[in-house]
């Protein structure tokens, strides 16, 4: 789904640049030999996400949120990770909310806060290589955060309840983590909140139980999650639980839908198993344990999101917004990006995927699409057509652009110029291939280019790949047609 893409607004930068003025110049020493694990991993849009020094393998947050009593969040966080040096101190991102206590390994530790920063000083060093469990209590009204690109995240409160999305940075509005796509994680959540309303989130339903006028859900996601698709919506949901039949093991189908939707949605939600398998046809296997869609009122948030077995969606999809963020969960969250420059190995799979669907059916072919795209007809006004060509599809001029169309359409175009390339019996396999080489992992745009080299040598040798990367992916402005 493209969205609209004001400007940066300038205020963002100037922030983003103080905190980074700030946070530099704060900080003790570590030990000899243990250093302070680095507040970013340096991604090219978004350098604060995501710390370095150590990796996460688990995430056990339990919350409780009345959106009637105060609106606020109460949490516990217990993060097991692994240090990848030796650690004097590591950091988490977290923005907003009050920290009220930090343990590492059950002892108390030191931390303090800039910016998104939180630092964490364990009363002993940790040992390269150690696994270690950091646990925080913290608690306060959570912030909904906006994106360089003016759109909105974080924690969005809903007229019912509370919608959490975390594309590209909202996550850590609502927990303290290691908040960049290269750290996924499993996933524990518990969630307790007025009785009638429900906590729906990623993964399966473990448990569900009432008392003295609460109710605690329980979600667990075994599979690894990138902590930009996990969820949480809080509110009044009608569930319907089917399953996905015509594989070996049945997948488990949960959909949570607002009263308000359900009449609206029935008829696309109720395609879920045939996208699905459609889908699986083309893409390769499942990667999650379950399906599913959480379908929130209109403008509870300006747009849909792949969060992780199943996706969110403001108000009513339709088919081809279904079966993009379906295939999201292939191309994005099973296969991740290392960093958001990444992003058309994300939208440009799943916009391709809305183009097949059409094409399998009776719909335009890929090919069509491709056409009134470079014949600039394809959307209903000028200006669009021509931000086709704004710049490359794996160069983003900037964190505000990241989901402009060169990423999804020209991404799209990038992908049917392979397959054209390629042939396709080959370049299903091609795709296929490529979402099971890195399921449950992560990827960039080299690690696409080379796969897609080494796999054209065997499979479609003489097929010329160099054009498509030089001109269609890399190149500024409009590509010659060859
Ligand atoms: N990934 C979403 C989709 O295609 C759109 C989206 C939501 C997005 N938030 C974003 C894209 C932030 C880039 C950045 O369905
Ligand atoms: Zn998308």
């Amino acid at each position: 789904m493209s969205r609209s893409a004001p400007v940066v607004p300038a205020a963002a930068l100037l922030t983003v640049a103080l905190a980074l003025t700030l946070t530099s110049c704060t900080g003790g020493g570590g030990e000899a030999g243990a250093a302070r694990g680095s507040a970013g991993l340096r991604d090219p849009y978004f350098p604060r996400l995501g710390n370095g020094g150590y990796d996460a393998s688990h995430y056990a947050l339990t919350l409780d949120y009345d959106p009637e009593a105060d609106a606020s969040l109460r949490g516990t966080a217990v993060i097991t990770a692994r240090a990848t040096r030796d650690l004097a101190s590591f950091n988490l991102d977290l923005k907003g909310l009050d920290v009220e206590a930090v343990a590492v390994d059950g002892v108390t530790a030191r931390w303090k806060r800039a910016g998104q920063e939180l630092t964490v000083t364990p009363e002993r060093g940790l040992d390269d290589g150690e696994t270690f469990r950091t646990t925080v209590r913290y608690s306060g009204t959570p912030e909904t955060l906006t994106d360089p690109d003016g759109s909105r995240e974080g924690w969005l409160p809903t007229a019912d309840g509370a919608l959490a999305l975390g594309e590209p940075a909202g996550s850590m509005a609502w927990f303290p983590g290691n908040h960049h796509p290269s750290d996924k994680a499993a996933y524990d959540l518990t969630v307790t909140v007025p009785e009638g309303l429900r906590a729906v989130s990623n993964g399966e339903l473990t448990g569900e139980s009432t008392r003295d006028g609460r109710t605690t859900f329980s979600w667990r996601t075994a599979e690894p999650m990138a902590s930009y698709v996990a969820t949480l919506a809080i509110g009044e949901f009608e569930i319907r639980r089917s399953t996905v039949g015509g594989r070996s093991t049945r997948l488990p189908v949960y959909v949570a839908v607002d009263p308000s939707q359900v009449e609206e949605s029935r008829a696309v939600l109720g395609r879920i198993p045939e996208v699905v398998r459609w889908a699986e046809g083309n893409f390769g296997p499942y990667p999650f344990s379950s399906t599913g869609a959480i379908v929130d009122r209109p403008g509870d948030s300006a747009y849909a999101l792949e969060t992780q077995n199943r996706p969110v969606f403001p108000g009513a999809p339709d088919l081809s917004l279904l079966v993009h963020e379906l295939a999201h969960q292939w191309y994005g969250d099973s296969v991740t990006p290392k960093s958001w420059r990444d992003m058309w190995l994300n939208e440009g799979f799943a916009t391709y995927a809305e183009w097949l669907w059409e094409e399998d059916h009776g719909g335009d072919s890929a090919q069509e699409v491709f056409d009134a795209l470079y014949e600039g007809d394809h959307f209903a006004d000028a200006a669009s057509n021509e931000a086709v060509w704004d710049f490359p599809p794996a160069r983003p001029p900037s964190a505000a652009r990241i989901s402009d169309s060169p990423v999804y359409e020209r991404g799209a175009m990038v992908l049917h110029k392979v397959r054209e390339a390629v042939g396709d019996d080959a370049f299903f396999e091609l795709i296929r291939g490529w979402a099971a080489a890195h399921r449950h992992g992560n990827a960039d745009t080299a690690d696409f280019t080379a796969y897609a080299e080494k796999f054209a040598e065997e499979a479609a040798p003489g097929a010329d790949l160099t054009p498509v990367w030089d001109d269609w992916l890399y190149g500024d402005g409009k590509p010659p047609l060859a």
